[in-house]
């Protein structure tokens, strides 16, 4: 196969230290560590690196390795040898975050890291911590100097792990705490979403192709869906999830994410701001709902015991660390629109829940039906619409439908597909999201994370919903059974006779209750 490109998955990153707040926590196990060790396999990581844990508890070094070779050998594909030379450059440091004489320890260590392993003075700081702990963190680093960067010292960056705020005052306000220690260029704001090959293949989708390009626009497409469903329930994150909801959660950040690589317009390079500039001006055309609009724009659902598959669910409600009366929402569907010439008059259909019936994360593109009816009544619609669906996880790929005549006599349609799979390629690596964004904040390319304005620009739509929410209690909370595609309400968003969503699969259960909550 012929691969055409930038490929900066082939450079390696100057010498540096990684830094973890947050070490023991399930993100730095399931994620992070994994991460690091795949980059390594890939001889992708500096010639000469280290990776410091920090937490509260007091652990050796040999503690931590041990406890992250447990990480490694679960969450990747792990040779025990290499794994055994990669935890050579792994190191513990016990860390208070609101304790300053901490951050004097941290220094001193790093420091002597630094000498030992040849680093270059290049630190990279990563909170995987509790968001409330972030600005001390910052304040603390900042005190210390450890923040500082200059061609004698060496750079210094900070990854911010969501969620960036719970609304829209909290968003800039830490804004406002990271940039009062570090510049904008050193804050690298993560959305996993964008570290995904699928998202990614948007831009190259759109922009290396001919083909779509002129029809990615009103005149062509009729309407867009942005579906992100997941089949699992809240798990053992009742505790972060009841107070945050499907819309802070995923709507928030992923999905207008995702909306923005759609809907962008070319950027005039691949630079972090060309592109950065880009979807921002997206976000800042979103049309901003009123009050009185949230109702019949958004659409909110919590999930509701049912028997899936033979298997009994719990309900939202009882799941562990949440409230017996919650309101927060395990699904939320919104329609929105952008204003501006390429999409003006073109709704964009976003929905997330937990407890579908599948894992799917997809954006289906509905181009506009043929402009004379041939085959049909002139009120009927007796051929589908073509669509594009951008398939971004699981099976990744592409999915061309488009009509067909059936063979016989007359001329009866029938929808058929062109579809590829990733997986067809032979001997493609597709790196975890995680990897591709380390790596990226260790080239110093912010390409895929996102800024400050940016933030908050998602934050400014949301923001009017919650609020909405808190203070009208007439606009309902629908239950809907876990193992179905959420509230039948959410349908209504479409109010077009004969448009619905695409539904991927079926409902897996007639058990279960739809009710007002
Ligand atoms: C996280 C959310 O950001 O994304 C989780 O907090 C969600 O609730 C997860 O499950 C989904 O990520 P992915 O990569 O599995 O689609």
């Amino acid at each position: 196969m012929r691969v055409f490109g930038r490929n900066d998955t082939m450079r390696k990153p100057a010498n540096c230290v990684l830094v973890i707040f947050g070490a023991s926590g399930d993100l730095t196990h399931r994620k992070l560590m994994p991460a690091l060790y795949n980059l390594y396999r890939r001889e992708l990581m500096p010639d000469q690196f280290a990776v410091v844990g920090t937490g509260r508890t007091k652990l050796s070094d040999d503690d931590f390795r041990a406890n992250m070779a447990r990480a490694v050998n679960a969450h990747s594909d792990a040779d025990c040898a290499l794994v055994d030379r990669f935890l050579e450059s792994v190191f513990y440091q016990p860390v208070d975050t609101k304790a300053p004489d901490d951050f004097h320890s941290l220094k001193e260590r790093l420091t002597s890291i630094d000498e030992t392993w040849n680093t270059e003075g290049n630190y990279l700081y990563y909170l995987s911590t509790p968001p409330s702990l972030f600005t001390n963190i910052v304040e603390n680093l900042g005190s210390c100097g450890l923040q500082v960067e200059d061609d004698a010292t060496g750079w210094s960056r900070l990854i911010v792990e969501k969620p960036f705020g719970t609304d829209l005052a909290s968003a800039r306000t830490l804004n406002r705490d990271l940039q009062r220690v570090f510049k904008e260029s050193q804050i690298y704001r993560i959305d996993h979403y964008l570290g995904k090959e699928t998202v990614q293949n948007l831009l190259v989708f759109r922009f290396g192709n001919g083909i779509f390009e002129p029809l990615w626009n009103r005149n062509y497409i009729d309407r867009i869906e942005v579906t992100a469903a997941e089949s699992i329930g809240v798990g053992s994150r009742g505790g972060y999830y009841d107070q945050a909801g499907a819309l802070r959660d995923m709507v928030q950040n992923h999905l207008l994410q995702v909306v923005g690589m759609i809907a962008m317009e070319p950027p005039s390079s691949f630079e972090a701001d060309a592109v950065r500039n880009e979807t921002l001006k997206v976000f800042d055309s979103i049309r901003p709902l009123d009050a009185d609009e949230v109702a019949a724009h958004v659409v909110r659902g919590q999930y509701t015991a049912a028997k899936v598959a033979g298997e009994q669910l719990p309900g939202y409600r009882d799941e562990e660390k949440v409230s017996a009366e919650s309101k927060t929402e395990t699904y939320a569907a919104v329609k929105l629109h952008i204003d501006n010439w390429r999409w003006g008059g073109v709704p964009f259909y976003i929905r997330s829940g937990k407890r579908l019936p599948t894992r799917v994360t997809e954006a289906v593109i509905h181009f506009k039906q043929a402009p004379h009816h041939l085959f049909g009544q002139p009120s009927e619609r007796c051929v589908e619409d073509n669509q594009l669906v951008l398939r971004i996880q699981p099976d990744e790929g592409i999915l061309v439908k488009f009509n067909m005549k059936l063979p016989g006599s007359g001329f009866q349609t029938q929808a058929v597909n062109m579809d590829f799979h990733y997986s067809d390629l032979s001997n493609v690596y597709v790196p975890e999201a995680y990897e591709r964004l380390l790596l990226d904040c260790m080239l110093g390319d912010a390409t895929l994370y996102a800024r400050g304005d940016a933030v908050e620009a998602c934050w400014e739509f949301v923001q009017p919903i919650l609020d909405a929410w808190k203070s009208n209690p007439t606009i309902k909370v629908f239950g809907y059974p876990g193992g179905t595609w959420g509230p039948r309400e959410a349908a209504a968003l479409y109010n077009r006779p004969g448009d619905d969503w695409r539904y991927p699969c079926k409902n897996l259960t007639d058990d279960g209750e739809y009710c007002e909550l």
